[in-house]
């Protein structure tokens, strides 16, 4: 096996995947059938590959080698302790947006009635922000919303994997950036809105081809500033919120001031503040609704 695998991060690493070691172990993992710590006792006992998976195992290194997504490949994407189907069409979910994740679980730690927390996912894709929440916390109403067909068929397909235990979570279709006029019963309703929307500047095409050829286009690029839309969905977000209720939007590691003149610039939002991610760079930007307007 050590000699297979040897060979496979060598072609990976020759195509500049970024993690050829990592991804090397997990392509032969999923080849086998096999969870990552079945494949590492297997490799303590330098354990033979049978010639079948061998063959599958090269495929897979080949279309790797071709920058196909291992999330694509594995069908498979991590996300905080979620196991998400992805493949074409759905945006895979990032390290990174699990940070806002556990800043809104914070905010939930905190919510004192009336009622059960309700949360709205602007942009749900996958459904990853929208299920981790729901699993994550006890009794939380999570309703994500999404206009792309194929991204609402994925969460669906993620929601029906996942046990929901107290908390309820539902699918809308629907535009983000006119959410409260396709939906103004949802106005002044929620406790939290979180969104990662597209925030990518239109030019700014990713070097990655994993991210510029497999991610879709409306899960990336936000405008020529690349916060034309987050703008609209901040907008549509200040009107979700009931008064005294949390906002929280992701965003590229530039974009923290640019996002908080946005938040500053509606009539409720009040104490944007940028919070990096694992690498110390601005992620995301949170702010709270005023008890009401104008105060
Ligand atoms: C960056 S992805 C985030 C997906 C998921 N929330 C996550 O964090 O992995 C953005 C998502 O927004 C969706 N989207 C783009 N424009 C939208 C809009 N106007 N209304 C609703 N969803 C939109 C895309 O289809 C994509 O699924």
């Amino acid at each position: 096996m050590s000699a297979l695998l040897r060979g496979a991060v060598a072609l990976l690493r020759e195509a500049e995947v970024p993690a050829p070691e990592a991804d090397a172990s997990a392509l032969l993992a999923h080849a086998w059938g096999i969870d990552s710590a079945t494949l590492s006792r297997r490799r303590l006992f330098d354990e033979a590959v049978p010639a079948e998976i061998t063959r599958v195992f090269a495929e897979l290194c080949e279309s790797r080698r071709q920058r196909i997504p291992l999330q694509h490949l594995t069908g498979i994407a991590h996300f905080r302790h979620l196991e998400l189907q992805v493949g074409p069409g759905v945006f895979v979910p990032r390290p990174e947006t699990e940070l806002l994740v556990g800043a809104v679980l914070d905010e939930l730690a905190d919510h004192h009635g009336p009622g059960r927390p309700f949360v709205i996912d602007l942009c749900s894709g996958s459904g990853a922000i929208t299920l981790a929440l729901a699993t994550e916390s006890e009794g939380v109403d999570v309703l994500g919303i999404e206009r792309e067909p194929a991204a609402l068929e994925w969460s669906q397909t993620n929601l029906g994997r996942v046990s929901l235990g107290e908390s309820t979570v539902e699918f809308l279709p629907g535009d983000a950036t006119t959410i409260t006029q396709s939906h103004p019963e949802l106005i002044g309703r929620a406790d939290v809105v979180v969104t990662n929307p597209p925030y990518v500047p239109d030019a700014a095409i990713p070097r990655d081809p994993e991210v510029a050829e497999h991610d879709p286009a409306a899960a990336l690029y936000g405008g020529s500033t690349g916060l034309e839309i987050p703008a609209l969905i901040i907008a549509e977000a200040a009107a979700l919120l009931r008064p005294g209720g949390l906002f929280l939007m992701e965003h590229g590691e530039e974009q923290g001031p640019g996002t908080r003149e946005l938040f500053d610039a509606t009539a409720s939002l009040r104490q944007a503040a940028t919070y990096p991610d694992y690498t110390g760079r601005d992620r995301y930007t949170v702010a709270r609704r005023a008890a009401s307007d104008g105060c």
